[in-house]
């Protein structure tokens, strides 16, 4: 497929080093010595252009500058895309079409692990599009397709900004093992090795099962247990997501 992502920033490059093996890429910017440098991070040649008087007619379009731009991007362009898919966080559907003329909108939510293809990405809009979004989001990690932009705002809430509360649990972890007299690489490297085994044990079982498999009687594990519930973690977890869903309605 011809692709044009507009905006070359960190989702851009993620997007397009996953995107670059199947698909031809056009990068689209205002700052031509921006898109130079953007090019040659790529392994494959990609075509560039100046975002000013930029024709999308008939084009599929990634959408991928930071969401107060969207205005001034929007009337650089010219013509009517085929699809416009959007990585803004929080533009809803609404918002795009009005910006952007297009057969087809689709909102995407991946996350900061789409750098190393590791990104969890929400999909919603035009159903037309569906198994179009899924494969071409599939190249920098897993996809979810959702029903509705209520559900793909709470999935930002858990896993677009995910990676900022996981980074929260891991730090703590470290400043524990750092307090009780591990040296701080040695606690990093623990914390890191835990996320990579953490990943498919809770890919190949509910978490009450992963928690309930480690926690023996009168355990090590059923000790610090009670102290993350006696602590709350539990329901500010709850009450992170309630506050970064509520976000997105403003
Ligand atoms: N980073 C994440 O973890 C993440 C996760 C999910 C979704 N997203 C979404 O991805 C989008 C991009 O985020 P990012 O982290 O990649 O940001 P970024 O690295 O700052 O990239 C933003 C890009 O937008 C361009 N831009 C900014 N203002 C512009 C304007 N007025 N006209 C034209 N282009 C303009 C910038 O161009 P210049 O270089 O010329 O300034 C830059 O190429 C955002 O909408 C964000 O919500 C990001």
């Amino acid at each position: 497929m011809k692709l044009t992502i507009i905006g070359p920033g960190k989702m851009a490059l993620a997007l397009a080093k996953g995107l670059e093996k199947e698909h031809e890429l056009t990068i689209v910017g205002r700052d031509g010595e921006k898109l130079l440098e953007f090019t040659k991070k790529l392994e494959k040649h990609a075509k560039t252009a100046l975002l000013d008087k930029y024709d999308i007619d008939a084009q599929t379009v990634i959408l991928c500058v930071k969401p107060h731009a969207l205005k001034e991007t929007a009337s650089a362009l010219k013509g009517k895309a085929d699809t416009l898919y959007s990585v803004l966080a929080g533009t809803k559907l609404e918002t795009l079409k009005k910006a952007v003329k297009a057969e087809n909108h689709v909102r995407a939510m991946p996350n900061l692990a789409a750098q190393f293809f590791a990104s969890m990405t929400t999909l919603t809009g035009d159903k037309a599009k569906k198994e179009e979004a899924e494969a071409l989001f599939a190249s920098i990690g897993a996809t979810l397709w959702v029903e509705s932009e209520k559900e793909l705002d709470i999935a930002t809430a858990i896993a677009g900004s995910g990676p900022a509360y996981l980074a929260l649990v891991a730090e703590a972890l470290a400043d524990g093992g750092v307090r009780e007299g591990l040296g701080r690489a040695d606690a990093m490297k623990l914390v890191e090795g835990l996320f990579a085994g953490f990943a498919p044990l809770v890919a190949h079982g509910h978490p009450a099962i992963v928690k309930d498999a480690v926690m023996s009687p009168g355990g090590t594990t059923a000790a610090g247990y009670a102290a993350l519930e006696k602590n709350g973690v539990r329901s500010a977890f709850i009450e992170a997501v309630e506050k970064a869903y509520g976000v997105t309605k403003k």
